[in-house]
């Protein structure tokens, strides 16, 4: 078995500099750590609403990572255009509602051939690989292999959020779906609401080829550098 990769989701550290409409923290060196860490790529979200990665992000990042840029986009033609120019190695199609705290849901390839196939067509021949992030469905994972996508990311929230006897059905879901794709010729991978306490039960899924987590990272962070921080500021401050 191939080992698991790592796609590293920075957007909430776009979050925090956002917030304060600041220079920090620097998303270039955010992801100079995640990749020194051992990351395999970096995963960001270009959202309509631009709440917190930047089109300028996407743009810096291109140039200054070392590992493969993912970038997560709704299927708006303003977005397309900026993923043409930029090239990024992948780019995950997600669905997007404007008031969601965050992507909620899988996309709905089968319902949305026509309109996924021309942006799928010139992303693949601009040398993007596209994915699309979609629910653990059979009939989501015929459309990707219909619509020539080389990848799908299934969309772990509703494992994430599940507890008792709707766990093993989503655990089961996910085996399922991962062992059809495989099957459709499909790459697969996985994302959304993943933590150190909820990836184990995933690791045995086969033909798994990345997972993509953000917000528990960026999160954990400020447990393992908040002691840091507060020293180095306490340094700074000693007469
Ligand atoms: N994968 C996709 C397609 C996503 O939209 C997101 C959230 O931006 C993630 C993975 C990462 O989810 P989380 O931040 O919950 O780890």
């Amino acid at each position: 078995m191939e080992p698991l990769k790592l796609g590293v989701n920075i957007d909430h550290a776009a979050t925090l500099r956002q917030a304060r409409g600041v220079d920090y923290p620097d998303l270039a060196e955010i992801a100079r750590l995640a990749e020194r860490a051992g990351a395999d790529g970096i995963t960001i979200h270009l959202r309509e609403d631009r709440r917190h990665i930047q089109d300028a992000d996407v743009y810096r990042l291109r140039q200054t990572l070392t590992t493969r840029m993912n970038l997560e986009m709704a299927n708006n033609p303003d977005i397309v255009r900026i993923a043409l120019e930029v090239r990024p190695d992948e780019v995950c199609l997600v669905p997007e509602r404007r008031q969601e705290l965050t992507t909620e849901g899988g996309l709905d390839a089968a319902g949305q051939l026509e309109t996924l196939r021309p942006t799928i067509r010139a992303l693949s021949e601009n040398g993007t690989h596209v994915s699309l992030f979609i629910a653990p469905d059979r009939k989501q994972l015929e459309a990707a292999a219909e619509l020539g996508a080389p990848y799908v990311e299934l969309h772990t929230g509703a494992y994430a959020n599940a507890s008792g006897d709707a766990l093993k059905r989503e655990i089961d879901a996910l085996h399922e779906a991962a062992a059809y794709g495989a099957t459709l010729g499909l790459r697969v991978n996985a994302g959304h609401g993943l933590t150190l306490g909820n990836v184990g039960a995933l690791l045995d899924i086969p033909n798994l080829d990345t997972l993509n987590i953000g917000h528990s990272i960026v999160a954990r962070a400020l447990f393992v550098g908040m002691e840091r921080a507060v020293s180095e500021m306490l340094a700074a401050m000693a007469r």
